[in-house]
Order: structure tokens, then sequence, then C-alpha cells
């Protein structure tokens, strides 16, 4: 009897640990509710903005498709892309100025310097690189007006 009541402590001790782990994981890794929010960190009416410019204005969707695919070997896919992914003031200055030099994008090669670039204002120009870097499941945090500015000037 003694072991019983042994074994019944011990188990509800570890059931009410749980209970607290169960309640302080939310804070510690990353939820669905937290991908959430992090996708938040750009407005839904500057996404909007920034889907407009993608599919209109910027023609970006000519050559990477409105999906972010791109055509492999040709055009490079923005969606999932790691060049992309991977720095976002390269990014920055890609979607400004276009690249002269040949470039890599998922192990796929393409030749450079067939972006063709629409002048836009650089709030435009925070707007889509917002847009590609949180669309088609991209989480590629967020470009601010300040980062643009520093890329114009290069
Ligand atoms: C005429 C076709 C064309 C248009 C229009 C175009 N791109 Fe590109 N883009 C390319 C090509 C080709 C490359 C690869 C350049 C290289 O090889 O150096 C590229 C590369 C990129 C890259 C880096 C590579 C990657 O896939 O991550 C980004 C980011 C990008 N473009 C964003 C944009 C954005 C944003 C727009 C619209 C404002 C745009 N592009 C419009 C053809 C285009």
């Amino acid at each position: 009897m003694k072991k019983l009541v042994g074994f019944f402590s011990i188990l509800s001790f570890a059931v009410f640990a749980a209970f607290l782990f169960i309640q302080a994981t939310p804070d510690r890794i990353t939820t669905a509710n937290d991908l959430e929010f992090m996708q938040d960190a750009v407005p839904a009416k500057a996404m909007e903005t920034g889907k407009a410019i993608y599919n209109g204005k910027g023609n970006c969707f000519v050559c990477h498709q409105p999906t972010g695919v791109g055509v492999p070997g040709v055009f490079p896919p923005l969606a999932k892309s790691d060049f992309l992914l991977a720095d976002k003031k390269r990014a920055i200055v890609q979607t400004i100025y276009g690249s002269k030099t040949p470039i890599t994008v998922n192990g796929v090669k393409y030749p450079g310097g067939i972006m063709t670039n629409v002048p836009m204002t650089d709030q435009e120009v925070v707007d889509v690189v917002n847009y590609t870097l949180n669309s088609w499941g991209n989480k590629g945090g967020v470009v601010t007006l300040e980062e643009v500015k520093a890329a114009r000037k290069k």
C-alpha cells in the first residue's frame, strides 16, 4: 500500500510538472502562433502594396512568375531561394540594380545581366522586397527604409 501511495504521488508530481512545462513552452519554442506573429512583422497593407508592385509596375512576375518559382536555368526562383533568403541587403541591391555576374540559386546557375530594373521609389523597393521575403512560404525577415537608402548610395 505504501508503495502505491508513493507511486501516485510521483505520478501526480509528473503530471503537474508536465502541466508547468506546457504552460511555459509557448514563450520558448516556435509554435504555429509565433510563426504567424513573425509574418505579421510586415503589416498586411504593406504586403498588399508589395504584391501590387511585384505583379504590376515592377514586372517581377513576368520573369520570377506570380508564384515566385521562376523558370529554372533562365529566371531564378524567389520562393524558397537560398540566395534571396541568405542576405537581405544583397536582395535590396539585386532589386534596385540587378546583377551582371552569374549567380547560383538553389544549386542552379543563372548567367546574370538579364534582369531589367524599373525605377522605383525607396518605399516601393522596401515593399516589394518585403513581399518577396515573406511570400510563398518564405520567412526572410524585414528590410527597412534606412537599409534601402543605404543601398542606393553605393
Ligand atoms: C526580365 C526578367 C526579370 C525581371 C523583370 C525581374 N527579374 Fe529578378 N532576376 C532575373 C534574373 C535573370 C536573375 C538572375 C541574375 C543573375 O544571374 O545575376 C534575377 C535575380 C533576382 C534575385 C536574386 C536571385 C534569387 O532568385 O533570389 C532577386 C532577389 C530578384 N531577381 C528580385 C526581383 C524583383 C523583386 C523584381 C521586380 C522588382 C525582379 N527581380 C524583376 C530576371 C528578372
